[in-house]
């Protein structure tokens, strides 16, 4: 089974704005036409955007979002993350109805169960995973503990060594990579830090895709950006193996 990450696209309420000299729209084109091409050589089984779509959670940026991912053909799953507004998100879906969008929170191949689990707390740039939500994550993945699991989810887990987005990364990272070491979950893919990243824990692999919109210069604690950008493609098959595409 294979997977591609995207992750925060930052459309913003203007197609023409700029955001750090990039256009997310172009970016977010380009992305996709890749990924139409990917798929004409390798099947794509499922696509997770991992939050971030919108830069200020405007709804124009959402129709545009969903009508371009209806036009891959392939199952996705949307992730709010902390940019993002649900309602906006949910008022599209319920008007535009889109087909490959995965109403759930599930999607299981042959041998894994895919998930993911919100992070996101109202008006505030760090995540947070609630008590019920962390229950809830629990029990679904005792329940489906026949199958390799991955989670995804926005914030990042592990500081990834730039303290601009490491400020504001998952509060209570240890509660979850502490459930996931218990349960034997496989693998974690965030977004949110604007950098790509991956580690080897044991048996669990923790991905950070790079964002589609602009990347955080490396080590950067003020304001700096590369213009750098793309997604990963996670291959589920026997091993996992990350393939970072960056443009
Ligand atoms: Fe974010």
């Amino acid at each position: 089974m294979k997977v591609i990450q995207l992750t925060d696209i930052h459309l913003t309420q203007k197609m023409e704005h700029q955001l750090f000299d990039t256009n997310p729209y172009n970016n977010f084109d380009t992305a996709c036409k890749e990924i139409y091409r990917i798929k004409s050589v390798t099947e794509i089984d499922l696509i997770v955007v991992s939050g971030d779509i919108a830069n200020d959670g405007d709804i124009d940026a959402y129709r545009y979002f969903f009508k371009k991912m209806e036009s891959l053909h392939i199952p996705y799953i949307t992730i709010a993350g902390n940019h993002d507004l649900k309602n906006n998100i949910d008022t599209v879906i319920a008007e535009i109805k889109p087909e490959y969008n995965i109403n759930s929170c599930e999607y299981y191949d042959k041998d894994w169960y895919i998930t993911y689990v919100d992070t996101v707390v109202n008006g505030e740039d760090y995540g947070f995973i609630t008590k019920y939500n962390l229950t809830k994550l629990e029990k679904r993945i005792i329940l489906n503990n026949n199958f390799n699991t991955a989670i995804f989810m926005h914030h990042h887990a592990l500081p990834v060594g730039t303290p601009l987005v490491d400020s504001c990364m998952l509060e209570n990272a240890d509660d979850l990579l502490t459930l996931c070491k218990k349960y034997k979950v496989k693998f974690i893919g965030c977004g949110h830090a604007h950098t790509s990243r991956i580690w080897h824990q044991n048996d669990m692999t923790i991905s950070v895709a790079p964002a589609v919109s602009f990347q955080w210069f490396s080590g950067t604690d003020t304001v700096k950006t590369t213009t750098g950008f793309g997604f990963k493609i996670i291959d589920f098959s026997e091993d996992i193996s990350v393939t970072s595409c960056i443009y």
